[in-house]
């Protein structure tokens, strides 16, 4: 299988800065109004959690086997926990952020293509649901 460049820019985001997650969280609340008060219950390690399940998908190029598990969890996140529609593509775009400003001069075109193209093929996905 050929590369895949977003898992090759999530190690090296890990590499360069550890644990991430603080930070998607930051720029992730700052830019999506609403989400900070969704998830003041929730300490860091259900948000970590919950991370880790966001970059498993994300680093994904096929959702087939996936179809249960996101039918489950957009569900949920509707019913149980009032997510909107747009906090996903803002929670996608926070953590493309953080992972292209920690690789900063590291950071390649060719990794802008592939999020894209991810982000596109997930948000779909979980549009599909909502
Ligand atoms: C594809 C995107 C997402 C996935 C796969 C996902 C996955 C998860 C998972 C697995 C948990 C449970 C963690 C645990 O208890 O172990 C969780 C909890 C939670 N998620 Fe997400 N999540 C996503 C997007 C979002 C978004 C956009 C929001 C909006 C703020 C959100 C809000 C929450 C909240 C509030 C909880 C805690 C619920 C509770 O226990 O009371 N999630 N998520």
């Amino acid at each position: 299988m050929a590369e895949d460049l977003v898992y090759t820019s999530f190690e090296m985001a890990a590499e360069i800065g550890g644990d991430i997650a603080p930070a998607i969280y930051a720029n992730y609340f700052a830019r999506c109004p609403g989400s900070q008060a969704l998830m003041s219950h929730i300490d860091d390690i259900v948000r970590g959690k919950m991370l880790e399940e966001v970059y498993r998908l994300l680093m994904l190029d096929d959702y087939r086997e996936e179809q249960g598990y996101l039918n489950f969890e957009i569900k949920n996140h509707k019913l149980a926990y009032s997510v909107e529609a747009n906090m996903y593509g803002n929670l996608l775009a926070a953590i493309q952020d953080t992972i292209r400003s920690t690789l900063g001069d590291a950071w390649q075109p060719a990794f802008e293509a592939a999020w894209q193209q991810r982000i596109g093929d997930l948000t779909q996905e979980i549009n599909a649901r909502i």
